[in-house]
């Protein structure tokens, strides 16, 4: 085997994830010896394309959230229906985040269960979307709110994929990347490529073997995701998941400072993190964020999937990150206002 290898120890539902250029070429090693039929669901502006030995018939979807939809899932599992796919047979899902969890939920519930291999396109894929089983489809109401956790059998992460990345692709995996800088303190923009995206991967590998279904310490890997996730439903996705994290990283940041919990210097620190050293929150990108209107970002954190009577958050504190619960919405609101009035400090 070529690149660089980690597993994900999860009992049963173990699997690998194999980084480093050409890895594709393996994905037959990965198809469950049962397996007849594969079906490869991508998008057909992904100019990556793999192989296998099994019949398999393609399906597209289209880019955009708005097809991250239950009618997309529907008319996956009536062509799965069509083709023969059985519960014994594989879904391969090559893409970015948005591919792989529409196929990973098509495959989840598809006869209550079938493989899945990812092969993720896009950087954020490759050291977020594609590992830890989370797959999910959005309805107006939210994002990711109807979903499943469901392993995959491996993830493939082919570096050759990134070489035709765009660029704002690759700065939604740097936000991305921004959120484990602050979880495990590495200084990943000083790795290569292959062992930037490799310790990614690891990072995330531990953290979901030691809490798989997010009733701990996975929670963490939602640093900057209430803001991010309320952002891009309330903008309708004008900004791309890892641009929205970046804001959100930086929000989080000010409502830790806001509850007394770090100092301007944190702040500060996480103002060069992300806007010095990742080029990412501009001040373009959080002044199209303020029109959105604290008011309407509250609402939308309200549907969150974790909040409770009050609004939960991962924040940054004396020890480190915590998921904080329960937050008051109107010191998120203020919070939101200082942040939109002053984002640069
Ligand atoms: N993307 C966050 C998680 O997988 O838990």
């Amino acid at each position: 085997m070529t690149g660089h290898r980690i597993d994900v120890s999860l009992g049963d539902r173990s699997y690998p994830i194999v980084v480093g250029r050409g890895v594709v070429d393996q994905l037959d090693d990965f198809v469950p010896d049962r397996a007849r039929r594969a079906v490869v669901v991508t998008d057909p502006s992904i100019p990556f394309a793999v192989r296998t030995t099994l019949p398999s018939l393609v399906l597209h979807v289209g880019a955009g959230e708005d097809n991250k939809s239950l009618t997309t899932v529907e008319r996956l599992c009536r062509e799965f229906a069509r083709f023969g796919l059985t519960r014994n047979d594989v879904v391969v899902a090559v893409g970015g985040g948005l591919v792989t969890d529409i196929a990973g939920f098509a495959a989840a519930v598809w006869h209550r269960g079938t493989a899945v291999i990812h092969v993720p396109t896009t950087l954020l894929g490759m050291v977020d979307a594609a590992i830890g089983g989370k797959t999910a489809v959005n309805i107006p109401e939210g994002k990711n709110l109807v979903g499943a956790f469901w392993q995959p059998q491996a993830v493939i992460a082919d570096l050759d994929a990134l070489d035709t990345l765009p660029e704002r692709e690759r700065r939604c995996g740097l936000g991305e990347i921004a959120k484990y800088h602050f979880i495990a303190g590495d200084d990943l923009l000083a790795l290569p490529l292959d062992e930037r995206v490799a310790r990614c991967a690891e990072i995330k590998a531990r953290i979901v073997e030691e809490d798989e279904r997010e009733s701990g310490r996975r929670a963490l890997l939602n640093y900057g995701h209430t803001l991010a996730h309320a952002l891009e439903s309330a903008g309708n996705h004008d900004l791309a998941h890892g641009e929205a994290v970046a804001i959100g990283l930086l929000f989080a940041a000010e409502l830790g400072r806001e509850l007394g919990r770090i100092d301007r210097d944190r702040v500060e620190f996480h103002r060069r993190v992300v806007r010095s050293e990742y080029g990412l929150a501009t001040p373009d990108q959080i002044a199209s964020a303020a029109l959105l209107g604290p008011r309407d970002l509250i609402d939308f954190m309200r549907r969150d999937k974790k909040a409770t009577d009050g609004l939960t958050f991962v924040l940054d504190g004396r020890n480190g990150l915590e998921v904080v619960a329960d937050i008051d919405p109107s010191t998120v609101e203020s919070a939101l206002r200082t942040f939109f009035d002053r984002p640069v400090g």
